[in-house]
């Protein structure tokens, strides 16, 4: 029985709360366990962000990536802050050791964990990224996404422009002198060149 307004309050976020993690968990939005073990430690459980950032002030930034997860205090409950990226903190609470730090990774288990979520089944199409230009060059997703970038698609620099030319800087200068592509055109890199692939 309903009896109150609260009540239905309650009733109806349980089933949200049930319909997100079951439509979550379908699109592979849950780190496959023995991946995440060899960083985090076996078992360890999920804290919640707000114990993260109690320690980490600086590591919430706004419009970032962590605030894809953290808009709703259920979410964090079941892992979808920063241990969605991290893994379970359990094993990390007063102790510097059980978490996953990107900067120790190789490229293969980086990749692997964005695209742990952002696989070609999900609602995100990577294209062939497997095959890709820059991942056979050794790159990860991280040579131009930043896990805590607050930018338009939380790139390392403002903009496919300026974030491409950083290593094709040659062929930025063409574009801006109108020599690449189409000429004179106010098109960006990512119009024509699909960075995935
Ligand atoms: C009690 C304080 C505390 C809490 C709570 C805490 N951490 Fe930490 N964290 C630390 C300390 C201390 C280090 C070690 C810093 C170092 O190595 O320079 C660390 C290191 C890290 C690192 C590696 C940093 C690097 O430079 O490589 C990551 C990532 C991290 N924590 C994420 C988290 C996440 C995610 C949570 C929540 C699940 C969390 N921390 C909770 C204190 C804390
Ligand atoms: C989308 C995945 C993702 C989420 C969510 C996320 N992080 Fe990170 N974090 C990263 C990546 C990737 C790095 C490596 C540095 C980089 O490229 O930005 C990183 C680096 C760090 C570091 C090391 C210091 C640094 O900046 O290099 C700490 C500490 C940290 N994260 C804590 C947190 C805390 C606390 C939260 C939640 C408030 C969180 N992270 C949420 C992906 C994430
Ligand atoms: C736990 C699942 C999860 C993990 C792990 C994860 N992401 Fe995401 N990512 C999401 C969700 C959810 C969104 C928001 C999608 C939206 O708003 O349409 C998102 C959005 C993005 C976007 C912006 C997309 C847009 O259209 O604005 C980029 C870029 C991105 N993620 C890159 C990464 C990278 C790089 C990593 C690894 C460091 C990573 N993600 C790890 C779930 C995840
Ligand atoms: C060579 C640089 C580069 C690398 C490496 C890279 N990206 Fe991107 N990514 C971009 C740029 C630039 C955009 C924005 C494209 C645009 O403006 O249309 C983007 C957009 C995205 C988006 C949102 C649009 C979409 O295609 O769904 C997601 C999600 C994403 N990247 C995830 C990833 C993941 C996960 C990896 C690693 C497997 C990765 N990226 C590797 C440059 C890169
Ligand atoms: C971190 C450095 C780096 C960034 C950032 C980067 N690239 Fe690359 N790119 C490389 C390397 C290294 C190669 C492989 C070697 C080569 O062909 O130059 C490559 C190859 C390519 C190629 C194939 C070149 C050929 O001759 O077949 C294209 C096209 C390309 N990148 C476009 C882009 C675009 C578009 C972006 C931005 C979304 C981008 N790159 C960002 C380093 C980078
Ligand atoms: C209007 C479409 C267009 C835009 C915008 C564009 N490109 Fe290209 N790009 C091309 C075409 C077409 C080629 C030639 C492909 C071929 O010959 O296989 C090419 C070739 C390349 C190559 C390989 C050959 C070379 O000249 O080194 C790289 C690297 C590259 N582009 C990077 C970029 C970067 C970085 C940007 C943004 C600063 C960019 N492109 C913007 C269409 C475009």
């Amino acid at each position: 029985m309903l009896k109150s307004g609260r009540n239905l309050t309650m009733y109806v976020s349980s089933v949200m709360v049930f319909l997100a993690v079951t439509l979550f968990s379908m699109a592979g939005f849950s780190q496959d366990s023995d991946y995440m073990d060899s960083y985090t430690g076996a078992d360890a459980d999920m804290v919640g962000s707000d114990s993260c950032t109690m320690c980490h002030r600086d590591s919430a930034v706004e419009g970032s990536h962590v605030d894809t997860f953290d808009g709703d205090e259920d979410c964090a409950d079941y892992g979808f802050g920063c241990e969605a990226c991290h893994g379970p903190g359990g094993d990390h609470m007063g102790d510097a050791d059980g978490i996953l730090r990107f900067t120790e990774m190789s490229t293969g288990d980086v990749t692997d964990n964005c695209t742990g979520c952002h696989d070609d089944q999900g609602s995100f199409n990577l294209g062939d990224w497997e095959d890709g230009t820059h991942l056979g060059a050794g790159m990860s997703c991280l040579a131009c996404h930043g896990g805590h970038s607050s930018n338009d698609m939380f790139l390392h620099e403002d903009g496919a422009n300026a974030m491409c030319s950083s290593c094709h800087a040659e062929v930025g200068d063409q574009l801006e002198a109108g020599d690449h592509g189409v000429p004179g055109s106010d098109m960006t890199c990512a119009d024509c060149h699909n960075p995935h692939e």
